[in-house]
């Protein structure tokens, strides 16, 4: 979370860095703050909430500057703890992607040596050490490097020193990149942020500091303690889809290219797919990983591998692999997914596993991210850019894929590409005026409620978990997804009158336990609603067809979940695209 951006050369920093802001956006918007270097003094203009379209800046033109927008770790939402954040003789400001863990320590140590603290965030407590490491070293990046060399965790760090004119960022965990054309060079947490301007990337790794200074830039290896040669490369860059076309919403727009991204995710041919087929094939065991969304994904990747592949395949949260590690080894494959491959606890568990010898490969959507640079090998999403927080097309893209590697596996890779293509026909049938029409009218109705319960079982328990998390993520309204079995093992007691209960019903061998459920809470009062393929049963006060498919209807399921999220956003004001306390990228734990 977090955005971080840097900028000197030819153009108006200001202009150039809320641009860049805007497009990192995605990974926070608490709030944002832009400081640039004027007739030697540091000029800052922060605030809370959303960067706007366009600003009125306290600083003129001028070719060198920072900007920062956050997301909220350690401190509320003010303009005060909004970076980036001044030196005490205000002669430089710094700002932080990550959290400092040590924090009260670090603190402590401080305040005892008399420094006093103007605001409640972590990064404070980076500015102050830099001015203490200051009192004994000869130059600010010494005494950046020392202070960063104390910070436990996951921190990026960029600073702006009014008195060298230079820009100093040091990068640990945190994705830092630099973008160079001719005179121009950028600094970002993603390229996407200034690729509308260059192509020319270079990669920073962790413990490597960079310098800008007069036009050029250096960069610095923090532990070896020497200067690092390594040339700008081009890099196939995501194009950011800005357009949101006839829609007014980008949701809306993710959820109906569906019926064409999950075709792009699964274009590989079964010569590309070949090599990876046969590691698994002579591999142990599979382990998927992966969070929020696309530990889902990891859910329905493994249960896919299961039923289809015949591997042992085991799916693990990403913040919950420790007890896992000890007994993956190097006879194992992991399978990481990741929209953005730069998810914190993703990247974290990765790095353990890629130490003890085990082979990575993963699945992304976006080029040139960590994620992909730590695997031995990766696929890519082929999505395009998902700008709304709440993941939809990249979801279901990534199951496509799972689901035709498993496929392959046992030599059925055509009819898994048949089975999509017929999938993606009959989308654009279900994304109909009809279909949008019932689902809104539904939302109309589920407006009023506050719990709600999704029950699934089979290929669809992982899809009422992503269709509960989905709706929560937009509408605010508390909806959990469980297995079927687990009703009346508990969950039951909470169903009374009227309360929503959506059960998933496909027709395969768990129909009749689905519809029992649904019997036995509508037998206790509850609103039922039935998403999947048309049943001959009277127990649903409302249901919604599906797409037809034959054995992917994890991906006909999900959408109708996707739209309900939407529509109830909508019914209830809330801010669709950007929900509130989410970010896209998740990169602190
Ligand atoms: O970029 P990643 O796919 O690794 O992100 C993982 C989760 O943070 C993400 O899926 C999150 O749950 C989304 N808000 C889901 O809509």
């Amino acid at each position: 979370m977090c955005g971080i951006f840097g900028y000197m050369g030819k153009s108006n920093a200001p202009y150039i860095i809320h641009q860049g802001l805007k497009r990192l956006e995605y990974r926070g918007y608490d709030s944002w703050g832009i400081s640039t270097i004027e007739k030697g003094n540091i000029v800052t203009t922060k605030d809370t909430g959303h960067i706007p379209e366009s600003i009125k800046l306290k600083t003129n033109p001028t070719t060198v500057g920072i900007g920062h927008t956050r997301w909220a770790t350690h401190g509320g939402v003010t303009i005060t703890n909004a970076h980036p954040h001044y030196s005490t003789d205000r002669s430089f400001v710094l700002a932080q992607n990550g959290i400092v863990e040590n924090y009260t320590e670090l603190k402590a140590y401080l305040e005892k040596l008399g420094y006093i603290f103007d605001t409640q965030v972590d990064t404070e407590v980076i500015v102050k050490l830099v001015e203490h490491e200051l009192k004994t070293t000869k130059t600010l990046r010494e005494a950046l490097i020392k202070a960063f060399k104390q910070l436990e965790g996951r921190n990026t760090v960029i600073l702006l020193d009014s008195k060298s004119g230079q820009i100093l960022a040091i990068r640990n965990g945190s994705p830092l990149i630099l973008g160079v054309k001719e005179k121009d060079i950028y600094l970002a947490s993603d390229p996407l942020a200034f690729n509308q301007y260059c192509r020319d990337i270079v990669e920073i790794n962790n413990g490597e500091m960079i310098e800008i200074k007069d036009g050029k830039y250096k960069l610095f290896d923090i532990k070896k303690d020497k200067y690092i040669n390594r040339k700008p490369r081009e890099e196939k860059l995501l194009e950011i889809d800005i357009d949101k076309e006839k829609y007014e919403h980008y949701m809306i727009k993710e959820i109906v290219e569906q019926q064409h991204t999950i075709l792009k995710a699964t274009e590989y041919t079964q010569k590309q797919l070949q090599p990876f087929i046969k590691r698994l094939k002579e591999t142990e065991n599979i382990y998927t990983i992966g969070a929020g969304t696309a530990g889902f994904s990891a859910d329905q990747i493994a249960y896919y591998l299961r039923k289809i592949g015949k591997k042992n395949a085991i799916s693990i949260k990403s913040y919950e692999t420790e007890s896992y590690l000890e007994n993956i080894s190097p006879n194992d494959t992991v399978i990481a997914i990741s929209q953005s491959g730069e998810t914190a606890d993703t990247l974290e568990a990765v790095e353990i596993l890629k130490e003890r010898g085990v082979y990575i490969a993963s699945i992304i959507n976006m080029p040139g991210s960590t994620l992909s640079r730590l695997s031995n090998s990766y696929f890519m999403s082929n999505a395009g850019s998902e700008i709304c927080v709440a993941s939809t097309k990249v979801f279901t893209s990534q199951i496509s894929f799972g689901y035709l590697l498993s496929k392959t596996l046992v030599g059925e890779y055509t009819d898994a590409k048949r089975e999509l293509r017929t999938i993606s026909n009959n989308l654009e049938d279900f994304f109909s005026k009809k279909t949008f029409k019932q689902i809104e009218n539904i939302s109309k109705v589920l407006k009023e409620k506050e719990h709600f319960f999704v029950l699934g079982k089979g290929q669809n328990f992982h899809i009422a978990q992503e269709g509960a998390l989905k709706i929560k993520e937009i509408s605010y309204k508390h909806f959990e997804g469980f297995a079927a079995g687990e009703l009346k093992h508990g969950v039951i007691a909470l169903i009374e009158e009227g309360t929503p209960v959506l059960s998933i019903v496909s027709n395969d061998k768990n129909v009749k336990d689905l519809i029992s459920a649904t019997q036995e809470v509508k037998a206790r009062g509850a609103l039922t609603i039935g998403i999947g393929d048309k049943q001959d049963t009277d127990c649903f006060d409302y249901f919604i067809e599906v797409a037809k498919s034959n054995d992917l209807k994890a991906i006909s399921n999900v959408i109708p979940f996707q739209l309900i999220s939407y529509y109830l956003a909508k019914e209830l004001g809330n801010n669709i695209d950007k929900p509130r306390n989410l970010a896209k990228s998740v990169t602190v734990k």
